[in-house]
């Protein structure tokens, strides 16, 4: 990827309309918040296509991922801004699978590609640390750690039930994770999961990975913000993705718009980036294990 996909400015539409201002650094130099209802700013976020999609199916393998007509160079520079603001990244089992497959998009952000330089640059000057650190959800713990993670000196936190497989558990802490059995069950709670990344420091979490963690998230009323980039594009697909995945939430959680900009200038499909604030809804998260 060249610099020049960057170029074309962007257009704020609220809460102002305004002249338009350089993509770079839309979401680098955005005041957000560092501290969250459960201890961290969580925040997530998506490309969704106009019909919903997040992720298609591989007509050959049938493997979910994020095609070339869903994922778009210039989402992506705000992607890698919004990971330079976190101190630690919400990944699950889902992603290190693929991983090895060779099918996730990047490695975990930071990106090492040169177009993203200036960001590890602005963490240096931040006084932060080069990588934020990671924390996985995982119930099966059926995934490998790559060595680059800790070669990069990150901390590594699995967020897992205490059913958790013994064995797997015993290999991620010699590779040099730590494990830490949130609650019992089939899963995970949100809440309780970053009520832990909270007790350990962080203060801002940020959640790349996809709809079932976001649920996870969204249902234990743990999810602070949802940044959302929207082409203007629809792709169709018998077998897809939407941003959640999972029961109905009950009560459906709202969004109150942040910001709003119109992307119509890139190089390709015109699209929309949105941040929403997500409304507190206590009383459907679950009770504390
Ligand atoms: N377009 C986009 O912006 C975007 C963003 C992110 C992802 N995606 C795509 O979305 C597709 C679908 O992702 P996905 O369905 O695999 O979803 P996911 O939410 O990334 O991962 C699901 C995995 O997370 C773990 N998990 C989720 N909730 C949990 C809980 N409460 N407790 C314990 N573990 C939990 C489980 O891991 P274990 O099985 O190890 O227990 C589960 O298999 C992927 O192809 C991805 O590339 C797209």
């Amino acid at each position: 990827m060249t610099d020049t996909s960057y170029t074309a400015p962007v257009v704020p539409l609220y809460p102002r309309s305004g002249a338009p201002v350089p993509l770079r650094g839309l979401y680098l130099e955005a005041e957000l918040p560092d501290s969250g209802r459960c201890g961290p700013w969580v925040y997530s976020n998506f490309v969704a296509t106009l019909d919903g999609r997040i992720a298609l199916a591989d007509p050959e393998t049938d493997r979910l991922g994020v095609p070339a007509s869903i994922a778009d160079p210039r989402d992506w520079r705000l992607f890698q801004e919004l990971a330079a603001r976190a101190d630690i990244i919400i990944s699950s089992g889902r992603y290190f699978r693929d991983l090895r497959l060779g099918a996730a998009q990047d490695v975990l952000p930071l990106s090492s590609a040169p177009d993203f330089r200036d960001l590890h640059g602005w963490r240096r000057d931040k006084g932060l640390p080069p990588q934020p650190d990671v924390a996985i959800l995982s119930a099966s713990l059926d995934f490998r750690l790559p060595d680059a993670l800790f070669r990069q000196g990150r901390q590594v936190i699995i967020l897992t039930t205490r059913d958790a497989p013994a064995e797997a558990r015993a290999r991620h802490e010699a590779a040099g994770a730590s494990v830490v059995a949130v609650n019992a069950g089939d899963g995970v709670a949100g809440d309780a999961a970053m009520r832990h990344l909270g007790a350990c420091g962080y203060r801002r979490a940020y959640s790349v990975t996809g709809p079932y963690v976001l649920h996870t998230l969204l249902a234990a009323d743990a999810l602070d913000a949802l940044f959302l980039t929207q082409r203007y594009r629809l792709v169709g697909g018998a077998s897809y993705r939407t941003i959640t995945e999972g029961p109905a939430l009950r009560p459906p959680v709202d969004g109150r718009l942040e910001s709003l900009y119109l992307d119509a200038d890139g190089p390709d499909a015109a699209q929309q980036f949105a941040r929403f604030t997500l409304e507190s809804h206590p009383g459907s998260a679950p009770a504390d294990p």
